[in-house]
């Protein structure tokens, strides 16, 4: 496709066309020219392919693999891991005629009740950019794009549709944007995805200095920026901040802002072209017709059980683990049966096979006994997707009541107490110190349950390290008193995140980042400094075989990192060169904003501050009454994986209708709450009713798409 001249034969219709998608997940095509329509997906773990035009979430979707979840890759510390599930998803998305994945996650964890960090990688910028940059690798290197997404300092659930982020410059450039850094000049992402939030007041979508500045003039990234789902506010100022491609589009007032100032003079038509440009770049170099080789499905399964062992984290042991295959277990825990594999929102995952511990037991022919007859017992504990979803932040760090008391009452009987844990994110364990055991799976993805079973049965080594911090108690976490709760998120720690804060104040966690035990045991050398490279010997001093990783910290940092996998006795040494270039010093000062006013109600208004007028009250129960059906619907279904996921989807979907505001909603909403309406509905709210309904009667009028016309 020769793109310039395409672009030359482009009417200032098709261009406005072509920077704004269509049908939630494609862009918009245009036949007189022979632009195909691209295709993107969820992600970041596997493929949310929707049958039909698509929506956030409740639609089913094709099946695929439903990999280990960020979180738990993280902590196998390990990039290979990434890479090759990187080049399994791209594989099935090859299949399904899938051009980009919208993934991986590169959020910092800022605070661990981020309903999100499921999807996230790391509190440390070095760990997250490192596994990220070679998952995109891995996807990239089947022909597939990637979406790096959320562009920029989105680390909260709670207000992400309109949040404004104060940091400082300090905290944004050393910690915040690095995870994207690394992975934009290491990798090249086909496409980077801007988050919803503000940033020190100006929405990513229109900030220019993030968006064109720092990613295209200091990074050299020279592929395509694309909205999150309903992120662009004015799409005027967004194509001037750098913004290419509206997502999920068909929405008619960006068309007709477009088109109006260009007629007016007030957008320069040189920077419709650069938007259009970099698209038709995307388009000529991923679209490609479905591939006919269907995905060797039982191996990606075996890959997430692989992956998943190799990146569970062994927090405790008396002894009492490996369990002796022989050995009479007490098998108790609703997780046990129910595993939960992966996260809620956008992400997830129609599986392709599910294989929870309870299964991998049965292969094993391993089942419970009473509990006074057992040698051990085993507690399958966690969060469910009720405590822990994308559009939320969890209220607290707790575990849920009744497996805390299970465990409690398990530890009374003097039995030894193994907790294997599912979540998405740490939790308090106050019964570390009782129990003599404890197998921190994350979300392992479908073929968990192998992975729990070969790991407690010995067949498997764990090795993982922890890629976050576990706090002893909430209230150690920095920033713990104001995270999520306003509109305005002070990043008051500046750059103390994670391990950088707890270790410099001396607070005491339950499990430190870089944590984790093995069955085996290693030795390591003190790090020998050679101009810039720093070598670690590590040797395997024990009886199995095992991995260790070899961590460099300088001025308590992490600056270089190597997982070693060791048969006993063995040894190898680790080189680690780090960069020793001068480094920027960026200001620590910033200025907190007062929040907006709750009245009157805007556009940018939280949907359930709506509920502070009479008729935004009617609006707001109106819209909960029909994520409310929803539900209900998905609770009639006969149980099974499928209901599940349709339970899921209706709780997000109340989740987002919650927290979004109506420019947002419609924004993401195409056809269906188009701006007008949005807009007639705020005024409606004000108590404007005549102004209101004047502004819904009136449809915002735009030309057809390129794809509407006849040819
Ligand atoms: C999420 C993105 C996702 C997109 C499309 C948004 O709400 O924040 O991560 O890729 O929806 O589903």
């Amino acid at each position: 496709m020769d793109t310039e001249k395409i672009l030359a034969k482009m009417t200032v219709e098709e261009k406005a066309a072509l920077v704004s998608g269509t049908d939630f997940m494609y862009t918009n095509p245009i036949p007189r020219l022979g632009v195909p329509s691209l295709c993107t997906s969820d992600g970041p773990h596997g493929l949310r392919k929707q049958k039909g035009s698509g929506d956030n979430g409740i639609s089913a979707s094709e099946p695929a693999t439903a990999f280990p979840t960020a979180a738990c890759t993280a902590s196998g510390w390990n990039p290979d891991n990434l890479r090759r599930m990187g080049e399994a998803i791209a594989e099935e998305c090859r299949y399904y005629g899938v051009h980009t994945l919208l993934g991986p996650g590169m959020n910092i964890k800022r605070n661990p009740l981020c309903g999100r960090n499921f999807e996230y990688f790391s509190e440390d910028p070095l760990l997250a950019g490192t596994l990220g940059a070679a998952m995109v690798e891995g996807v990239q290197s089947k022909g597939v794009g990637v979406s790096l997404k959320h562009f920029a300092l989105n680390n909260s659930e709670n207000y992400r549709f309109m949040g404004n982020s104060a940091a400082s410059e300090n905290a944004i450039r050393s910690i915040y944007l690095k995870p994207f850094e690394y992975a934009v000049k290491r990798a090249r992402p086909a496409t980077v995805m801007c988050a919803y939030n503000r940033i020190n007041g100006t929405y990513c979508s229109e900030n220019k200095r993030l968006l064109t500045g720092i990613l295209r003039d200091e990074w050299g990234f020279d592929g395509v920026v694309m909205s999150d789902w309903g992120a662009v506010r004015d799409r005027v100022e967004a194509l001037k901040a750098g913004l290419d491609l509206e997502m999920p589009g068909d929405t008619a007032i960006c068309r007709r802002r477009i088109l109006d100032a260009v007629a007016d003079g007030s957008l320069d038509v040189n920077d419709l072209d650069k938007a259009c440009r970099n698209i038709l770049k995307w388009i000529d170099k991923y679209y490609r017709p479905a591939s006919e080789t269907t995905p060797d499905w039982e191996a990606h399964n075996d890959l997430c059980a692989e992956i998943a062992a190799d990146c569970a984290v062994l927090m405790k042991n008396d002894g009492v683990l490996p369990l002796d295959k022989r050995s009479k277990l007490y098998i108790t825990g609703e997780l046990f049966k129910n595993m939960r594999y992966q996260g809620a929102g956008s992400s997830m995952i129609n599986p392709t096979f599910l294989t929870s511990p309870a299964d991998a037991f049965e292969t094993r022919g391993i089942f419970s006994v009473p509990l006074d007859e057992c040698d051990a017992a085993v507690v399958f504990a966690g969060l469910t997707d009720m405590y822990e979803s994308e559009g939320c932040d969890r209220e607290n760090m707790k575990l849920p009541e009744d497996q805390l008391s299970e465990i409690d009452m398990l530890c009374e009987t003097g039995k030894k107490v193994v907790v294997v844990l599912f979540d998405g994110s740490p939790v308090e364990l106050p019964f570390a110190d009782k129990v003599s055991a404890i197998l921190n799976m994350y979300l392992p993805g479908q073929n968990g349950g192998t992975a729990v079973a070969d790991l407690l049965f010995g067949d498997k080594n764990p090795s993982g390290k922890l890629a976050e911090t576990w706090p002893v108690r909430y209230e150690d976490v920095p920033g713990h008193d104001t995270f999520g709760k306003s509109v305005v998120e002070v990043y008051a720690e500046g750059v103390e995140v994670g391990y950088r804060y707890y270790n410099k104040h001396n607070v005491p966690v339950r499990y430190p980042f870089g944590f984790g035990l093995s069955y085996t045991t290693f030795e390591k050398t003190d790090w020998i400094k050679d101009k810039n490279s720093y070598s670690q010997t590590v040797t395997n001093t024990g009886g199995r075989f095992g991995a260790e990783v070899a961590q460099l910290y300088i001025g308590g940092e992490l600056c270089g990192f190597e997982k070693v996998y060791l048969q006993p006795g063995e040894s190898k040494t680790v080189t680690v060169t780090v960069d020793d270039g001068q480094k920027t010093v960026y200001s620590d000062e910033f200025t907190v904003p007062d929040p907006p006013p709750k009245l009157p109600i805007t556009l940018e208004s939280r949907f359930s501050d709506l509920r502070q007028t009479f008729f935004g009250r009617i609006l707001y129960k109106g819209m909960m009454s029909y994520a409310d059906g929803e539900l209900k619907k998905a609770n009639k279904m006969p149980d099974g994986a499928d209901k599940n996921n349709a339970i899921k989807g209706a709780l997000f979907l109340k989740r987002i209708f919650d927290s979004n505001s109506l420019r947002s909603l419609s924004m993401s909403a195409g056809r269906s709450l188009p701006y007008n309406v949005a807009s007639g509905l705020v005024e409606i709210s004000n108590g404007r009713l005549i102004r209101g309904l004047r502004l819904i009667l009136t449809p915002i009028k735009v030309p057809k798409l390129p794809k509407e016309e006849k040819e």
